[in-house]
């Protein structure tokens, strides 16, 4: 599609647009499969393992992850079953998801002055941060939450490639404006980059839970499937906006949801002492995950 009256359209015409797009990104052939495979109770581990063996780049990616120290296991992982065992079906599906969405946008040409890196480096640090919130809130599964920080944004992604220049009106307001780029698409956009991301996730059949993360990521939208997830990716968002660099002086948490501020309460009183620790694990997370093969 051309994107020239993007700016001019309804919410309801540009979801339609978006629809018929015919190369949206497509998930990689092996997580149809997984998925496939994971659907099924009877899958047994040997299964799953020659499954995922038969993509050997995306296997000897995952075991490399898994035997990162972003694991942390002390014995060495040899194989996917093995991975299988250890992790658990649905950890290695999210590893397999991870690092095949950003292979699946890697190399592409974005806008001007929009780097692919600074997108992903953003993402993964909100993977991080969502992972140690959930694993100091027990609110819900680390891994599910690592998943869903990852992706929270992938909507820009889509804007930028398939709707470029409604991105560039936005992009060039938030710089112009002082905005963020959520609030000059509230004034430019008819839709968010989180309802395309939901979008995007559900067309790729994602769990509703991940779903309705990426969809209301920005404003909490309380009749969700799983609230926590959402409340942690929501305050990690914030909380990566906040800590880039060094530059973490007079953190703004206003934007906050009050709900999601209350049940983090404890966590964003305490940022300051376990962020530091959070950010060398962001580091070494976009070393292996960012780092071409
Ligand atoms: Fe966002
Ligand atoms: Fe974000």
């Amino acid at each position: 599609m051309t994107n020239e009256d993007s700016q001019d359209m309804d919410a309801q015409t540009f979801l339609k647009k978006l629809e018929k797009i015919p190369d949206l990104p497509t998930l990689p052939n092996i997580v149809i499969k997984v998925n496939k495979l994971l659907q099924d109770p009877e899958t047994s581990i040997k299964e799953l393992g020659k499954t995922i063996e038969t993509d050997q780049a995306m296997a000897t990616k995952i075991l490399r992850l898994v035997n990162s120290t972003f694991y942390g296991f002390r014995s060495k992982i040899r194989n996917i079953p093995h991975a299988i065992i250890i992790l658990g079906f649905n950890n290695v599906r999210n590893a397999l998801v991870s690092v095949a969405i950003i292979k699946t946008f890697s190399g592409k040409k974005t806008f001007e002055g929009f780097e692919m890196e600074d997108f992903w480096r953003h993402s993964v640090a909100v993977a991080v941060t969502s992972k140690y919130l959930s694993e100091q809130s027990s609110l819900d599964s680390p891994d599910d939450c690592f998943v869903a920080g990852l992706l929270h944004d992938i909507g820009k992604l889509v804007l930028c490639l398939h709707f470029t220049e409604l991105f560039g009106l936005v992009w060039e307001s938030a710089k112009e404006d002082g905005l963020s780029f959520y609030e000059a698409e509230r004034k430019l956009s008819p839709v968010s980059h989180a309802q395309i991301g939901g979008y995007l996730a559900k067309k790729w059949q994602f769990p509703d839970s991940l779903v309705d993360s990426i969809s209301n990521h920005h404003a909490i939208e309380e009749s969700v499937s799983n609230l926590n997830q959402l409340i942690i990716v929501h305050t990690a968002n914030t909380i990566a906006n906040n800590h880039k660099g060094d530059s973490e002086i007079n953190p703004d948490y206003s934007t906050i949801d009050p709900v999601a501020r209350r049940i983090m309460s404890g966590q964003l009183e305490t940022v300051s002492e376990w962020f530091p620790d959070v950010a060398t694990e962001i580091e070494s997370a976009c070393e292996f995950f960012l780092k071409e093969d």
